[in-house]
């Protein structure tokens, strides 16, 4: 069940507020906001629905000590009050997974039996084809990073603050928290409240830098 909760920042602020917090005071978040916060994050979406996001929430302080040891030290995952081991399931491209993504639908009632076989015969064509990405890896990376990003905003209406980390060696990660190789690690993401002020704003490139019309590199003209 998704709860509305109060006081929260609206989505446009929550999004211009977030910035990435380097240090986090010991205050606990309350478990009804991270439960809150979970349950919007897996309301992102993903290709057939297959939904490769895994969590790994760490919280005890030695674990979160054990994590820092193997992100180059950064303060912030020995500070904040949960430490979020963002990871991508390689495996649900499987049968089984695909089976319950089809009961699912059945339980949502969106399910119908051609559907269905479409799923069936389509995904494992997909996979083996894999017409729009090289490598398992980068297709695990793409999805949960749109729940980590869901995540990151819905902390910050919260008023809860994330940090998001590539520094850390994942096979340190995958050893110390007992990740099936199968497993991606996608990112690490501290949550909590930040206890110094947030960095300034870097700023961001312009969108008419970064967005082009029609093909790459050709100006995207804001105005017309
Ligand atoms: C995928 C990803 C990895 C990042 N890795 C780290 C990291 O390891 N350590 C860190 O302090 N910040 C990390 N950051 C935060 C960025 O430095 C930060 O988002 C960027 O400088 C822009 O600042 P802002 O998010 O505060 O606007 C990472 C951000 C992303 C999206």
């Amino acid at each position: 069940m998704i709860v509305e909760m109060h006081p929260y920042i609206g989505l446009i602020e929550a999004i211009k507020q977030r910035r990435a917090a380097r240090s986090f005071k010991s205050d606990r978040i309350p478990e009804a906001i991270l439960q809150e916060i979970l349950e919007l994050a897996v309301q992102a979406p993903s290709g057939f629905n297959l939904q490769p996001w895994r969590f790994i929430l760490v919280k005890e302080q030695q674990n979160k000590e054990k994590l820092q040891a193997c992100a180059f030290n950064q303060r912030q995952v020995g500070e904040a009050p949960v430490v979020l081991i963002c990871c991508g399931d390689r495996s649900v491209k499987q049968m089984e997974n695909i089976t319950s993504v089809i009961q699912l639908g059945e339980e949502n009632g969106i399910m119908t039996p051609s559907y269905a076989n479409y799923l069936r015969s389509n995904i494992p064509e997909f996979f083996t084809n894999h017409p729009s990405f090289e490598t398992m890896e980068a297709w695990t990376n793409r999805h949960t990073m749109i729940a980590v990003t869901y995540m990151m905003i819905v902390a910050k209406s919260f008023g809860v603050d994330s940090c998001p980390m590539e520094g850390f060696d994942s096979q340190q990660v995958k050893q110390a928290f007992q990740i099936p190789e199968s497993v991606d690690i996608c990112c690490i993401l501290a949550l909590g409240y930040a206890s110094e002020p947030l960095k300034e704003y870097g700023g961001r490139f312009p969108v008419n830098q970064v967005c082009f019309q029609e093909s790459y590199n050709q100006p995207f003209p804001l105005t017309s």
